[in-house]
């Protein structure tokens, strides 16, 4: 298949820092957005329930816009469903897993933070990452489901809610030696300015946008060239997602048919 173009897709709107990335790297190629809006958010779901939805919207998104590469902006949906993913569908498949390892070589204390979702936090495949790359650092992971819902308030147009943001990272700050936080959730690195007023000192945050953007480029082949704004796709019709969609290259969206 070619011409198409590369879908990135999230449960809200958390995947358009990946685009960001993806822009960076792959100017001039076209991209459509789709997102789950009616079930956000994911972190907070039942897994079983939650590895059918994803097939479900993600094969109607890749019918809807004939795109030759799938990028899966969440790492909620990444850490379960990435393999079941793969294995239904015929095109390359670049999921978002949290920055792992990059944290465990960039913090100079071997003490850092997980910042996730709920389901995130606990996925065997999170604790695997930790196990095989951070077995000798200190990982405090820390579940924020609170912050997702802000994200989406910001690209609204709103102002978060800064003692939201305070509440939800206080746990990181316990130990004056954590100097890193993995940013597990491709929501907050759209806070980052808000998360970084928040702390209480200097600390790096690190997100997997650019591993994902590198790895989308080595395997989109075929990927249309951007003419107009990009397609969006919603499985809710919200009239407050216009404008951030718009911010970020995409025209207004319609609603995706799931099959
Ligand atoms: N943006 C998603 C992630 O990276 C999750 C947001 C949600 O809970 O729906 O995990």
């Amino acid at each position: 298949m070619s011409g198409g173009p590369i879908l990135v897709f999230d449960s809200g709107v958390g995947g358009l820092s990946v685009v960001e990335a993806i822009r960076g790297r792959l100017p001039g190629k076209a991209l459509t957005y789709a997102c789950d809006n009616a079930m956000l958010p994911y972190g907070l779901r039942e897994d079983d329930w939650l590895v059918g939805r994803i097939l479900r919207v993600c094969e109607a998104a890749v019918k809807a816009s004939r795109c030759v590469t799938l990028v899966v902006a969440c790492n909620t949906a990444s850490t379960l469903a990435l393999e079941c993913l793969r294995e239904r569908l015929s095109i390359p498949v670049v999921g978002t897993v949290p920055a792992i390892k990059p944290a465990a070589a960039l913090s100079h204390s071997g003490h850092f933070g997980l910042l996730a979702t709920s389901a995130t936090v606990s996925r065997p495949y999170t604790l695997g990452l930790i196990e095989a790359f951070a077995v000798d650092c200190r990982v405090t992971r820390v579940a924020a489901d609170a912050l997702v819902r802000e994200a989406e308030r910001w690209l609204a147009g709103e102002t978060p809610d800064l003692e939201v943001i305070g509440r939800a990272l206080a746990p990181l700050w316990e130990d004056p030696a954590l100097d890193t936080v993995v940013l597990g959730c491709t929501h907050f690195p759209l806070l980052r300015d808000f998360l970084a007023a928040a702390a209480p000192r200097e600390i790096q945050w690190i997100d997997s946008s650019d591993a994902i953007a590198r790895r989308t480029a080595q395997v989109a082949s075929g990927v249309a060239t951007r003419e107009a704004p990009g397609e969006s796709l919603v499985t809710a019709l919200d009239p407050r997602l216009i404008a951030g969609l718009a911010r970020f290259g995409f025209a207004p969206p319609r609603l995706l048919a799931l099959g």
